[in-house]
C-alpha cells in the first residue's frame, strides 16, 4: 500500500510488522474504499483547528497512538460521539479492523492514520488534542533496543506542543521497566503531573477505559499491568523549546 504520507522524518522505529496475514477480498475493498475517506493526509496543509478534521460536530479532538485491533479506540468512538477520534496505526491489519466498525456501526467521529504517529505529531496544531491513549505500547525489552521505545523525553516534548493544556494522557504497559522508564521520562519532561493519589490509581483502569486485546493476553499469561494518567499543565517556556 501507499505509505500514508511521505513527511520525512528520522525517529527511529518503534513498532514491528505492517502487516500479518494476507488480506481477504472484502479487506482490501475496505482499504480501497474507506480508508481514502478516513485517513488523515499529512500532504495537505494542518487545519487552523483539528476538531474540523471530523464532519461531525467534535467538540474535544483525542489521539490513540498504537490501536493494535481498535478495540479502544472504537469503544471511545462509540461512547464519545461529540469527540472526534484519531487512531495512528502502521499495522494494517488492525487498521482494516477500525474500517470494518466504522462501516458495521455507521461510525463518523473516527479518523485514522496508517502510519507513525510521530508524524501526524509534527503536522497538528498547537493545543489542538485534549486526550492521548497509548496502551501497552511495544515493549522492546532487550536492552538493545530500548532506543525503539516509544516513550521517551524527546517524545513528550514533540507530543508537548500538540496538547491542550489540562489534556490527560493515559498510558498501560504490562512490562514494569517499560513503566519505570516512562515515568522517568515524564518525571524529566516539565509541565506533565501524574495522577497518582494512591496505588488503585494505577492498579486499575477507570470505568471508561476499557480493555484491550493486548491487555487480555499480558494478564492471562499472568502479567499484572499498569496504568498511569498523566495531566499536561502546559508551560510556556517549555512549550517554546519543544521540537516541532
Ligand atoms: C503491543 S501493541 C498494543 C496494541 C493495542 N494498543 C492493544 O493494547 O491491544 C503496540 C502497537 O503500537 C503500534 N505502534 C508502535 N509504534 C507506533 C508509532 N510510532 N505510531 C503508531 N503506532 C505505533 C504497533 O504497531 C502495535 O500495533
Amino acid at each position: 500500500m501507499e505509505e500514508a504520507n511521505k513527511v520525512p522524518h528520522d525517529d527511529i522505529r518503534s513498532f514491528g510488522r505492517r502487516h500479518g496475514r494476507k488480506l481477504s477480498a472484502r479487506q482490501q475493498g475496505l482499504l480501497a474504499n474507506v480508508l481514502p475517506r478516513l485517513r488523515i493526509d499529512l500532504e495537505q496543509p494542518p487545519p487552523e483547528n483539528a476538531t474540523s478534521l471530523f464532519a461531525t460536530d467534535a467538540k474535544d479532538v483525542w489521539l490513540e497512538i498504537g490501536f493494535g485491533g481498535g478495540e479502544h479506540l472504537i469503544w471511545q468512538a462509540e461512547h464519545h460521539p461529540n469527540v472526534g477520534l484519531i487512531g495512528c496505526e502502521p499495522y494494517l491489519d488492525g487498521v482494516v479492523k477500525v474500517l470494518d466498525a466504522v462501516e458495521t456501526k455507521g461510525l463518523k467521529n473516527i479518523r485514522v492514520l496508517p502510519d507513525d504517529a510521530r508524524r501526524l505529531l509534527r503536522w497538528l496544531p498547537d493545543q489542538s488534542i485534549s486526550r492521548v491513549f497509548i496502551l501497552f505500547p511495544d515493549p522492546w525489552p532487550k536492552k538493545r533496543h530500548w532506543k525503539r521505545r516509544l516513550v521517551s523525553t524527546q517524545f513528550l516534548a514533540t507530543l508537548a506542543r500538540v496538547l491542550k493544556p489540562g489534556a490527560e494522557l493515559r498510558l498501560a504497559t504490562d512490562i514494569g521497566d517499560y513503566a519505570r522508564t516512562s515515568l522517568l521520562a515524564f518525571r524529566a519532561s516539565p509541565g506533565y503531573a501524574w495522577l497518582a493519589a494512591g496505588p488503585s490509581d494505577w492498579r486499575e483502569r477507570t470505568p471508561d477505559w476499557p480493555p484491550t486485546r493486548y491487555e487480555q493476553k499480558a494478564i492471562a499469561q499472568g502479567r499484572r499491568p499498569v496504568y498511569l494518567r498523566f495531566r499536561w499543565l502546559g508551560s510556556a517556556q517549555f512549550e517554546q523549546k519543544a521540537p516541532k
